[in-house]
């Protein structure tokens, strides 16, 4: 494998140089000019940055009579054939049929080389020339993933929904890839806003263009239980009856919670389900009398305070909710991992949560699943397998961060969400209009300008598992808060989950995001415009 021909800094400063001709944008350079001539984007100048770019020899260009060409008999390899068939048609106009290799030549030719070691789980090649453009993987996830660099090699226009006169052209070369960390999530919290299966469904085709593979959804708060439970249907009924600030909310029925799963895995990726436990519980209070210490029910909340409700650890009818829960839970989850929260348990003594996490991860295990718990499960016993998701801050005690990498060292993974970094419900500035301030203002250069393998002081990177971005929806209720949010700095944390370490480097990366602005554009993505970043000036071509 080749490494990046130029280095990340040499390229950063050529790409400046190349850009001082252009129209200046105040003090940051522009990339106007590369980003908008017909010339194809250079092999590997997308996002998240591929792990080895060999650029070389004359284009491939797209035209009426390009087939998308599929290894016979490989399902699910073709059912990715047809995700990018569904990319490129409307914007290009082509028909691209999707047909078995052999039945044609050249053209956009998806293969399985299941022997190709070196591709591991999500890996793939990319070889492009004038004959055609090649994807090789080992299985459907590295095709799906080559896929996205494929379309991301392609100018910025494909991404729109009506037909565009192109030319579409893919530089030639070409790229070996393979990710960094397995677990590359985003977060999403559907309790305190509800958001629909159409609104899930649109942020995991957001989340797919960036290589991330795990959704995390946060189905259950104090202010809302979103998910149907067939032997507790009240926690469903009446306890995701409302949200913040007094909305119908809402709930997933299993059907709908199937569908998105379903969906998630044609974007490959996995659905991590969490159900907060045992604070963050007033939601399913709300609904049994029985599960509260007196046997008195608080009623629905709908206002934004943490901290002051507990399932009752002493009552044995909190196991069997708890077992009911996960039981039903795990048989509609396909994906290894059930994440039980235990965050800002304030209202549950300590002897209380260690017992408690103790037995909730007992019973998570019994239905075949591991355990995610947020990092205050180190505070506990972490069950043998189990991963802790760290959301602590550069300040916070060192004593916090020395028990989480105590736990590491003992052999429990991590994911990373440090608060100031990654939560994408942080403002960016003052001047931001949603979100939160309490772990601090998070620009875009903070979220991406950390290692995950380097960040809590004695924890190897072989104990990091990945880097996951939650957002939290106190204030967050539309899709369009959401994308304002996300973007642009889900794509960093995309990188950091993605990339290898010597491909980091912020002067480069602000070039390569700034190239993604018009993509997210086309794709309807009304993101943060970001001072720390030299977006394109002038017009975008059907912008
Ligand atoms: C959290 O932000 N309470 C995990």
């Amino acid at each position: 494998m080749h490494r990046l021909r130029t280095s990340p800094r040499l390229l950063g400063a050529l790409l400046l140089l190349a850009a001082a001709g252009a129209p200046a944008a105040g003090a940051a350079p522009s990339v106007a000019s590369a980003t908008l001539s017909s010339a194809p984007r250079p092999l590997g100048r997308i996002v998240p940055a591929p792990a080895s770019v060999t650029p070389g020899g004359p284009p491939y260009t797209l035209t009426a009579a390009t087939r998308i060409r599929v290894d016979r008999g490989h399902r699910a390899a073709r059912a990715v054939g047809h995700y990018l068939a569904g990319v490129l048609r409307p914007s290009t106009g082509f028909p691209l049929p999707v047909v078995d290799a052999a039945a044609a030549r050249g053209g956009i030719l998806l293969r399985l080389r299941p022997a190709d070691a070196a591709l591991g789980d999500e890996g793939y090649r990319l070889e492009s020339g004038p004959g055609g453009v090649t994807l090789t993987a080992r299985g459907p996830a590295g095709l799906f993933h080559g896929v996205q660099t494929l379309r991301q090699q392609l100018p910025a226009e494909v991404e729109r929904d009506t037909v565009r006169p192109g030319p579409w052209t893919v530089a030639g070369g070409a790229v070996t890839d393979v990710p960094r960390f397995a677990y590359r999530g985003a977060m999403l919290d559907v309790s305190r806003h509800f958001f629909t299966v159409a609104q899930v469904k649109r942020y995991i085709d957001r989340l797919a263009v960036y290589k991330i593979n795990k959704l995390h959804l946060h189905l259950s708060d104090d202010q809302g239980w979103r998910i149907a439970v067939d032997s507790w249907p009240r926690l469903a009924t009446h306890g995701g009856s409302t949200q913040v600030g007094g909305g119908p909310g809402g709930h997933y029925t299993k059907d709908d919670y199937r569908e998105i799963v379903r969906y998630a895995a044609s974007r490959y990726q996995e659905v991590v389900p969490e159900i907060d436990m045992p604070g963050h519980s007033n939601a399913a209070l709300a609904s049994y009398p029985g599960l509260n210490c007196d046997g008195v029910a608080p009623p629905l909340y709908t206002g934004t305070s943490v901290g002051f409700s507990s399932l009752c650890v002493a009552e044995p009818r909190t196991y069997d909710f708890v077992d009911d829960v996960i039981r039903e839970l795990a048989a509609l989850t396909p994906g290894r991992h059930l994440h039980i929260g235990g965050d800002e348990a304030h209202s549950t003594g300590h002897a209380d949560y260690v017992a408690f996490m103790d037995r909730a991860q007992r019973i998570v295990a019994k239905y075949g699943k591991s355990v995610i718990g947020w990092h205050q499960l180190t505070g506990a016993v972490p069950a043998p397998g189990a991963l802790v998701q760290y959301w602590g801050l550069d300040r916070s005690p060192a004593a916090e961060k020395e028990r989480v990498a105590l736990a590491a060292r003992n052999g429990t993974g991590l994911v990373l969400s440090p608060a100031d970094r990654v939560y994408l419900d942080m403002k960016y500035t003052a001047d931001t209009p949603l979100g939160h301030t309490w772990a601090g203002y998070v620009d875009v250069r903070r979220s991406y300008d950390w290692d995950p393998g380097a960040y809590l002081p004695g924890v190897p990177e072989s104990a990091v598992r990945g880097v996951e971005a939650p957002l939290w929806t106190e204030r967050i209720a539309t899709d369009a808060q959401l994308d304002r949010m996300a973007f642009p700095r889900l794509p960093g944390v995309a990188e950091l989950g993605w990339s290898p370490a010597a491909t980091h480097d912020w002067e480069t990366y602000r070039v390569r995001l700034a190239e993604q602005g018009p993509r997210l554009a086309a794709l309807g993505i009304d993101y943060h415009r970001s001072s720390q970043v030299p977006w394109p000036v002038g017009p975008v071509p059907g912008g």
